[in-house]
């Protein structure tokens, strides 16, 4: 039997679903009962009603779907599936970073590990970043994290005072405005599509022709009548993009931006993560709780 075919049958046989972020392998795409970005992807491990959640994606997202869906068995297929953003701050520096700044909001971005979501006040994903902030009262000042490029992008949009963590995404972070000028002279005329987290936000964004979630990019490619689109985020996106969209030419602003985090899991890990029910989730009570109200909040918005 084929690694697919096994897959399909173990999904079955354990009543499980499979969720796969849009930076997965193409192949681990394909056998997903849904693909998306972050935030589509907890939508869809709240709402999930099969006893298993397999999260093709990393750990913060798996973590995420326990929060939010505690009576579900949760699996990472590869516990190697971390996030280099996500290991920008720790729950004691925020207690300190919170402790300089008394009354301040704290918005969590969805890439963090469980223990600062629960320190947070509401967390956001790219996509709803700016209509986060813009909801929060407008006389308390901000604290956002992890992502510095991210949290300016909502600076500019919103003009509020926002104190920025400085962190940012080892893949995006390369994404630099010399990558954007090299990309221009050799594509001349291609739209550009950029993922918020792209380094030298105040410098690159307003250069590029969208800022977009990776589910944006996605509606993007399905509307667009351009000949040519650079976009400038993980590769893995350019799977979904193509294949919505044959007649436009998507091509990446970097080649090199791999996340070997979101590559990290393949169909074998997916096949013996539903045979041996591996690697479980798990989230202590107390932390899940305090960031279930900050992943809700944001959910309601
Ligand atoms: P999205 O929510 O846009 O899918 O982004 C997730 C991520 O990890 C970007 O690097
Ligand atoms: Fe984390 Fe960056 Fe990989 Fe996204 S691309 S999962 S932010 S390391």
């Amino acid at each position: 039997m084929s690694l697919e075919s096994e897959i399909r049958v173990l999904k079955d046989e354990r009543d499980a679903v499979l969720l796969a972020h849009n930076y997965q392998r193409p192949e681990v795409q394909d056998l997903a009962d849904f693909v998306g970005d972050s935030l589509y992807l907890a939508r869809k491990a709240r709402e999930a009603d099969r006893a298993v959640i397999v999260f093709a994606g990393v750990r913060f997202m798996a973590e995420t779907a326990k929060i939010l869906n505690p009576s579900r068995t949760v699996l990472l297929p590869d516990l190697g599936a971390g996030c280099g953003l996500a290991d920008a701050i720790t729950a004691e520096q925020l207690r300190r970073w919170k402790d300089d700044h008394p009354g301040a909001l704290v918005v969590a971005y969805i890439n963090t590990s469980a223990d600062v979501k629960a320190e947070a006040d509401v967390c956001c994903t790219s996509s709803n970043a700016v209509k986060i902030v813009e909801q929060l009262p407008s006389d308390r000042e901000v604290l956002f994290l992890p992502d510095m490029f991210l949290g300016e992008f909502v600076r500019r949009k919103t003009g509020r005072k926002i104190h920025l963590w400085v962190g940012d995404c080892p893949v995006h972070a390369k994404l630099r405005p010399e990558t954007l000028a090299r990309a221009r002279q050799e594509h001349p005329g291609a739209l550009v599509v950029a993922h918020p987290e792209c380094g030298c936000g105040s410098q690159v964004l307003p250069d590029v022709d969208r800022v977009l979630s990776t589910d944006g990019m996605v509606r993007f490619a399905e509307e667009t009548r351009d000949p040519e689109v650079l976009v400038a985020t993980e590769v893995g996106i350019l799977h979904r993009m193509r294949r919505l969209n044959p007649t436009t030419r998507f091509e990446p602003l970097d080649a090199g931006a791999v996340c070997p985090y979101m590559k990290s899991i393949d169909l074998a890990d997916v096949r013996d993560s539903l045979a041996r029910l591996q690697h479980r989730i798990e989230v202590p009570i107390a932390i899940a709780d305090r960031a279930r109200r900050a992943l809700e909040r944001m959910v309601a918005a």
